[in-house]
Order: C-alpha cells, then sequence, then structure tokens
C-alpha cells in the first residue's frame, strides 16, 4: 500500500491539500483502493445505512442549441434522430415510474429553447400535482436567475448541472467559445442560492484531462459544496470531433468515487450509465466505491437509442419495469438495498 497515510487524513478531514490530492491520484496500487473504498462504505453506510435512492431518468428532448465537442446530441451532429416528448406523454413516464417506487423524477433534456421557461413550469406543476409526495429535478442546461427561480417557485426541488471541469483552459478545449467556465459556475452558485439541492460534476478521462485539472475539479467541488455529485467516464461518441479520443477507465472513475465519499460523507452519489457501460458491472462496483444513487431510464423505448451522449449506451432496450428489476437484482448483489423514497440529502 502506497497511500494509506493520505487515505486515512482524507478519511479524517475531509479534505487534502492540491499536492496530497495530486499524490493519491498519480500513485496508488490496487491495495489502496480497496482501502479508500472499505473506508468510503464505512462512511456512506454511518449515513444512509443499505439504502440505495433510484431516479426516473425522463430524457425528454435532444434538441441542443450547444455544440460541447464530446457530446452525441451536440448541434452539428446532422445523424441524431431528434425528438421531444410531449407533456402528455412525460406524464406517462412518471406515472408509470410512480407505480415502480420512483419517488423523484429526473427531467433531462438538451439545451432545448423550444421548451420555454413557462412550459417547463407546467411539467413540474403537473408532476407535483400528480406525485406530490415526489421530488422533482430539472436537468437542462444553463438558463437565467430568474428563469431558475421560477421553476422553483413552480415546485422544482433540485438541480444537475455538471461543471465538466473546473479549470478554465480545460473548459475552452471541451466548449466552444459560446460556453464559458464562468457562466455555469454562476449558474452553480445561483441555483442554490435560489435554494435547490445542487448537483455539480465532471466525466473522468474527458479529452485533454490532466491530474491537475482533477485536482481543480475536488477543490472546486469544497467550494460548492454540492448536494450531489455526478461522475462518470468519458465515453467517445462516433459523431463528434472527440470521436477518436481515449474512453475514461472504470478504475479511475471508481477511485475518485470513493474520494468524493471521503470528502463529501453526506453527498447523493450515483453511479452512472456511463460507469455501466464501460464495464457490465461497473454501476456494482460503483456502489462498492461508496456511491448510494442510481438512476435508471424512465423515458420511452422508442427514443432512448436516440439519447446518445455517448456510444453503446446500455438499457436501451429494456421496458421501464424490466430496468427497475433488473437494477434492483444489480443492487441486491453487492449487499444493498433499493428504496420508495423521496432520498433527499440528508444533513
Ligand atoms: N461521455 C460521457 N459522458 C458524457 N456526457 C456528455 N457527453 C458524454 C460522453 N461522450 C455527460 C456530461 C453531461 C451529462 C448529461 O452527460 O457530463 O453533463
Ligand atoms: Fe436497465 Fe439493467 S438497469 S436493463
Amino acid at each position: 500500500m502506497l497511500q494509506k497515510e493520505l487515505i486515512d487524513k482524507l478519511h479524517k478531514n475531509s479534505i487534502l491539500s492540491a499536492d496530497e490530492f495530486y499524490k493519491m491520484l498519480s500513485e496508488h496500487d490496487e491495495e489502496d483502493s480497496e482501502y479508500l473504498f472499505g473506508l468510503a462504505r464505512k462512511v456512506r453506510e454511518n449515513i444512509y445505512g443499505k439504502d440505495v435512492y433510484i431516479r426516473g431518468l425522463i430524457e425528454f428532448s435532444n434538441y441542443c442549441r450547444n455544440d460541447c465537442y464530446y457530446c452525441g446530441i451536440r448541434k452539428s451532429n446532422t445523424n441524431a434522430s431528434r425528438y421531444r416528448l410531449s407533456g402528455d406523454e412525460i406524464l406517462e413516464c412518471a406515472d408509470e415510474g410512480y407505480r415502480l417506487g420512483f419517488r423523484t423524477f429526473v427531467l433531462q433534456g438538451g439545451e432545448d429553447m423550444f421548451f420555454t421557461a413557462e412550459k417547463i413550469a407546467d411539467i413540474v406543476r403537473n408532476i407535483k400535482k400528480r406525485h406530490s409526495d415526489c421530488a422533482v429535478t430539472l436537468s437542462v442546461g444553463e438558463r437565467d436567475y430568474d428563469t431558475y427561480k421560477y421553476w422553483y417557485d413552480a415546485g422544482a426541488d433540485r438541480y444537475l448541472l455538471r461543471h465538466e471541469t473546473a479549470t478554465d483552459e480545460h473548459y475552452r478545449k471541451l466548449h466552444p467559445d459560446e460556453l464559458s467556465l464562468e457562466n455555469r459556475k454562476k449558474c452553480l452558485f445561483d441555483l442554490k442560492e435560489i435554494g435547490y439541492q445542487v448537483g455539480a460534476g465532471f466525466m473522468v478521462g474527458s479529452p485533454y484531462q490532466t491530474t491537475e485539472y482533477l485536482v481543480n475539479d475536488l477543490l472546486f467541488l469544497k467550494e460548492l459544496k454540492p448536494h450531489m455529485i455526478g461522475i462518470g467516464p468519458y465515453i467517445s461518441q462516433q459523431d463528434t470531433p472527440f470521436a477518436d479520443m481515449e474512453n475514461g477507465t472504470l478504475e479511475q472513475t471508481l477511485f475518485l468515487l470513493g474520494i468524493l465519499r471521503l470528502m463529501f460523507p453526506n453527498v447523493l452519489l450515483p453511479s452512472t450509465t456511463a460507469l455501466g457501460t464501460i464495464a457490465p458491472n461497473g454501476r456494482e462496483l460503483g456502489l462498492k466505491a461508496g456511491a448510494n444513487v442510481v438512476m435508471p431510464n424512465l423515458s420511452p423505448v422508442s427514443v432512448r437509442k436516440k439519447y446518445q451522449l455517448y456510444d453503446n449506451k446500455i438499457c436501451t432496450g429494456e421496458e421501464s419495469a424490466q430496468c427497475a428489476g433488473c437494477l434492483r437484482n444489480r443492487i441486491e448483489s453487492v449487499g444493498y438495498e433499493m428504496t420508495v423514497s423521496r432520498g433527499d440529502y440528508k444533513i
């Protein structure tokens, strides 16, 4: 074991210096990882027990005004077959999810201005009216303060907006000029101020990422103090400018999940679909490394293949009920329990 001392220090203090994080990320062996994951499980079980929270993901539009170089639904991708779900279709997904035990719905889409502030607010209100014991999470990108506030007042509880990278230079390599890290950060701090439970996060092994950049991500998260952190491996998508770039690794993603759990004992940390895509048991391993959330897809099967942020995405052929059953088995196979609850952040 190379890093026991640093892992213990992180466990005790929930933070390390930039140099220490750098050292831990750049040099560790398998024994270190197992030791880290053991502590991460202990910390997560102290707060959340064996519970794994489920979020029903409704991918309601793959139209997007942005052109992020890594993403399969970028506007320049003419091979993407575009779709939008209607308000009724979205409500049907939520109803079906409710029957299956979901108490959180995540409305995710590209930055599609067809869905005006009013349209989104209507959808939120309708879901909350039918299922008042549910949480609604929005994940629709960058909008202004007033829009975020309007949706919050309409009943939205949470917001997911990955920061993608906390290093300006790196941000500019992943995005065209219209997007800036500065605005991304502003959105995140606005959302917090309004009162949302906020999720940030980044891709592991994204093109041009360095260990130094990852350290910046960890330190930025410490400053933001999000309630949720979404990380998953970068996976190339064939129709993007980054089609030939290498994917992130299972090992590095798991190691970062363990670190994040020690840094943020209470955080809601998903074992992502991307993790399940690069390895058949990726999501189970994520749970064993400190994750406590999974986000299966509730979108109609007819559109699932079209929401292709990256290649070979799993679970695109399954009905929602099948997905929920499969996931329950996977969760139980590593000693955890899928729960029927909103799964709010525990203070
Ligand atoms: N590989 C992995 N994750 C991706 N995302 C977008 N494109 C990819 C890709 N090629 C992630 C981004 C985004 C989230 C919705 O999906 O981090 O914030
Ligand atoms: Fe969807 Fe397994 S989680 S098929």
